[in-house]
C-alpha cells in the first residue's frame, strides 16, 4: 500500500466535467494514484460512469439513466454542460475506464449508486465485468447502500468494499468489520482521529471525502487517513511532495 492514496473525486472534476474520460485522464496527469467514480445502469443493463440517477444536470438531456438505452445515452453531450471546450465528451462505459486503468497501479474506486434506484443484477455485472477484466485487486467497491456491498462481498469475496457513510457512527470499525469491509469513507466532518487509529488497528483503511481544501487536507493527513478523496487530486500531490522533503 502506498503512504496516501490520492483519489481523484469523479476524476479531475474542478478542471473537467465530472465522470468522463477527459477527467479520468487529467486526474493521472495531475498525479492521482486512485480515481473514484459513480456506476449507473442503462435500461439495457449497461453499466455507465455518471454521478446522478438522471441525465439533467451533467447528461445533456432530460430522463432517468435507468429509462434511457446504452446508445440513447451515447449520443448525449456530457461536456459542454461544462465548458465549451468539452463540448462531444460521453458518458463513459465502465469498460472504458478499465481500458485506461488496466496495467496501471491506479486504485479504482467504483461508488455503486444503487441507494435510490435499485439497479436488479448490478453487483452481479460490476462483479463480472471486473473479473473479466482481472481487475480484482484494483479495485474497491463503496456504496451508501451498505446491504449492496454485503451482497458484493458473498459474491466476490477476493473484492475489497468500503463504506460510505455522512454522519458519525458508533466504532465506524466494528461495524466495517462486521459487514468485512476494507475501508471506511466518511463524509470529511465524520472523521475523528481515534476512529481512524481503531480503524487501522483492525487492518481498515480511511479515506474521507470530498476534501479540496489544502488545510482541510492537512487536518486529515494530520488525523492518520490512508487516502483523500478529493476534486483536486494536484493539490493534494503537491502538499504531499512539500511533506517529503
Ligand atoms: O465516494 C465519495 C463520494 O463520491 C460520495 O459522494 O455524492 O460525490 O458520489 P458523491
Ligand atoms: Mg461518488
Amino acid at each position: 500500500m502506498r503512504n496516501m492514496e490520492i483519489v481523484a473525486h469523479r476524476g479531475a472534476s474542478a478542471v473537467c466535467p465530472e465522470n468522463t474520460m477527459s477527467a479520468f485522464e487529467r486526474s493521472l496527469e495531475l498525479g492521482a494514484t486512485g480515481i473514484e467514480t459513480d456506476v449507473q445502469m442503462t435500461s439495457d443493463g449497461r453499466l455507465v460512469l455518471i454521478h446522478d440517477e438522471t441525465l439533467s444536470r451533467t447528461g445533456g438531456a432530460e430522463g432517468w439513466v435507468k429509462d434511457t438505452t446504452y446508445d440513447q445515452l451515447r449520443t448525449r453531450d456530457a461536456g459542454s454542460w461544462f465548458h465549451a471546450d468539452f463540448t462531444g465528451e460521453r458518458i463513459p462505459s465502465l469498460e472504458e475506464l478499465f481500458k485506461l486503468v488496466q496495467g496501471k497501479g491506479t486504485l479504482l474506486n467504483l461508488e455503486l449508486k444503487n441507494g435510490i434506484v435499485s439497479y436488479k443484477g448490478m453487483e452481479e455485472k460490476v462483479i463480472q465485468a471486473i473479473r473479466d477484466w482481472n481487475l480484482e485487486k484494483q479495485v474497491v467497491l463503496s456504496s451508501f447502500n451498505h446491504a449492496s456491498l454485503v451482497r458484493c462481498k458473498r459474491l466476490a469475496p477476493e473484492i475489497r468494499t468500503a463504506l460510505l457513510y455522512m454522519e458519525k457512527l458508533y466504532r465506524p470499525y466494528d461495524y466495517a468489520a462486521k459487514l468485512e469491509a476494507s475501508g471506511l469513507h466518511p463524509y470529511k466532518l465524520a472523521v475523528t482521529q481515534e476512529d481512524v487509529a481503531a480503524a487501522l488497528a483492525h487492518g481498515i483503511v480511511t479515506y474521507p471525502f470530498t476534501v479540496n481544501d489544502p488545510a482541510e487536507m492537512q487536518a486529515m493527513i494530520d488525523m492518520g487517513v490512508q487516502g483523500i478523496i478529493t476534486d483536486v487530486p494536484d493539490v493534494l500531490a503537491s502538499l504531499l511532495t512539500v511533506h517529503a522533503r
